[in-house]
């Protein structure tokens, strides 16, 4: 079946970044469809986190266009993206440490807020009701990760499984419509990689998912659609199947895979 631009959720075309003397991305194409799980893989500094820090505004491109819904993007601040239905998690954890789990999930629904991000620390342009009704999402994104009795805690004093799943609630907090997970299973054990596959198979039923991710056995387990990269170029597209097959990823990434991530 063929697919128009305009099915797409989120199209990027041509894009370039540089540092310096270094290209990380040339010319790098993405299309999202508005359903499903999209992988984006590729060895060490292939240039997936700089790509997603593209689609996430964070970053400009020295080239090319992004297209949100057939249209210009949204702003480039967070609640801009927020309001527009995309969110991310961070390589790592990227929680707020001094904050409790609560405050850090209420910190992701507060970019919907009309008083935005600042009245978190400032308490201005916030009626009560709003904190409440904050909370209360919050809350339930935190139950829905099954860590709501965490939410008390400083991340800090939770183990590593659970901040994850913190920062999944974090992302998930505003229903978005198109979430990028960088590298979500980085440092969980089988059991909970297990458990991150049933959550994204289930986040991708309302919501596109975009995946990093090294750990190859949950790449092909979850995603509809795989793009390779390999020196910030794409080198291969398609289903788990055919990404497996090609010879090209076989040379670029499968066969370097760094040894203990590879299942
Ligand atoms: N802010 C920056 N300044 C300079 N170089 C950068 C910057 N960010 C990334 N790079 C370089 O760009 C290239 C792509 O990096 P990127 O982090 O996007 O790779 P990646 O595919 O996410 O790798 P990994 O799998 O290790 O996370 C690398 O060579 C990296 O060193
Ligand atoms: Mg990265």
């Amino acid at each position: 079946m063929t697919t128009t631009a305009t099915e797409h959720l989120l199209t990027a075309e041509g894009i370039t970044v540089r540092f310096g003397g270094l290209t990380a991305l040339d010319g790098v194409g993405l299309r999202v469809r508005p359903d499903g799980v999209t992988g984006l893989i590729g060895p060490n500094g292939a240039g997936k986190t700089t790509l997603f820090n593209v689609l996430s505004g964070i970053l400009r491109p020295s080239a090319g266009t992004l297209t949100w819904k057939g249209g210009p993007p949204p702003g480039r601040r967070p609640h801009h993206l927020a309001r527009a239905g995309i969110a991310r998690t961070f390589q790592g954890l990227h929680l707020f440490p001094l904050m409790t789990v609560l405050d850090n999930v209420v910190a992701g629904a507060d970019r919907l807020a009309r008083g935005g991000p600042l009245s978190l620390v400032t308490g201005l342009g916030r009626h009560h009701r709003d904190e409440r009704e904050l909370r209360a999402r919050a809350l339930a994104a935190l139950e829905r990760f099954g860590v709501a009795d965490t939410a008390h805690r400083l991340p800090g004093t939770l183990p590593y499984g659970v901040q994850k799943q913190v920062a999944l609630a974090r992302a998930c907090v505003c229903d978005p419509e198109l979430l990028l997970l960088d590298e979500p299973a980085g440092g969980l054990s089988g059991g909970q990689v297990d458990e991150l596959a049933a959550q994204i198979r289930s986040l991708a039923r309302d919501t596109a998912v975009v995946l990093v991710e090294h750990h190859m056995d949950l790449v092909m387990r979850v995603c509809d659609h795989i793009v390779v990269l390999d020196f910030g170029r794409v080198i291969s597209a398609g289903t788990p199947d055919e990404v497996r097959a090609d010879p090209a990823v076989t040379r670029a990434y499968l066969g370097t895979a760094g040894e203990g991530d590879a299942r």
